[in-house]
């Protein structure tokens, strides 16, 4: 929004943004006290892979997907043929939302209002690393891209175009996948894997 973001203070770089989000106040979860968590990858990647918000373990070491679900997102680039060299990660929201829950810190959905005020850092990042190809993981993702809230059943398996001119594909969130157990969790597995898979081809 305009009331809290300026164009002026638009960072010109990566480190910047970076540095940046650490001070970021403007929605309840920058405020919890938590360490923002960075995009990461090469500056001029091709591909930009967006998550929902840093976890427990990605909070904890400053880097995102490090994870469960980032180990599992990983292992599945690989077998997609997906470098994560020509990749760049990043998150929809920049800081962790969790609930306390003894000594666990249990993860919690942002908002979408939430998510639209961290629009403007991943805006910033699209802006100076200007990925051909955005793939999206779950509906905060994407939410984060389309400025709107969309079914990933309904929208999976095809490209869509955004406003620079990039192509949006989206996905189901790994950590969605984790909560699966036996034939679901084998069937998601491939869908996720039939996804990354389209993506790996228009990257050739
Ligand atoms: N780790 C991240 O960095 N992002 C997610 O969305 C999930 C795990």
């Amino acid at each position: 929004g305009r009331d809290l973001f300026e164009e002026a203070d638009a960072p010109d770089s990566l480190d910047a943004i970076a540095q940046a989000i650490q001070h970021c106040r403007r929605c309840p979860i920058g405020c919890n006290g938590t360490r923002a968590v960075a995009g990461e990858g090469p500056k001029k990647a091709r591909l930009m892979i967006v998550g929902e918000q840093p976890g427990d373990v990605e909070e904890e070491q400053g880097r995102p997907f490090v994870g469960p679900a980032g180990q599992l997102l990983m292992a599945h680039l690989e077998a997609a043929g997906i470098d994560r060299k020509v990749t760049y990660v990043t998150n929809a929201v920049k800081h962790f939302k969790y609930l306390s829950r003894g000594k666990r810190r249990l993860h919690q959905t942002p908002t979408a209002k939430e998510i639209d005020i961290c629009r403007w850092w991943i805006d910033n990042e699209r802006r100076i690393v200007k990925p051909r190809l955005i793939l999206a993981l779950g509906a905060s993702a994407a939410r984060g891209l389309l400025h709107k809230t969309i079914r990933i059943q309904q929208e999976r398996g095809r490209p869509m175009m955004l406003e620079d001119g990039g192509e949006l594909w989206v996905t189901a969130h790994p950590s969605y996948l984790l909560r699966l157990r036996d034939e679901g969790r084998a069937t998601e597995e491939k869908r996720f894997r039939d996804d990354l898979k389209a993506v790996a081809k228009r990257l050739t």
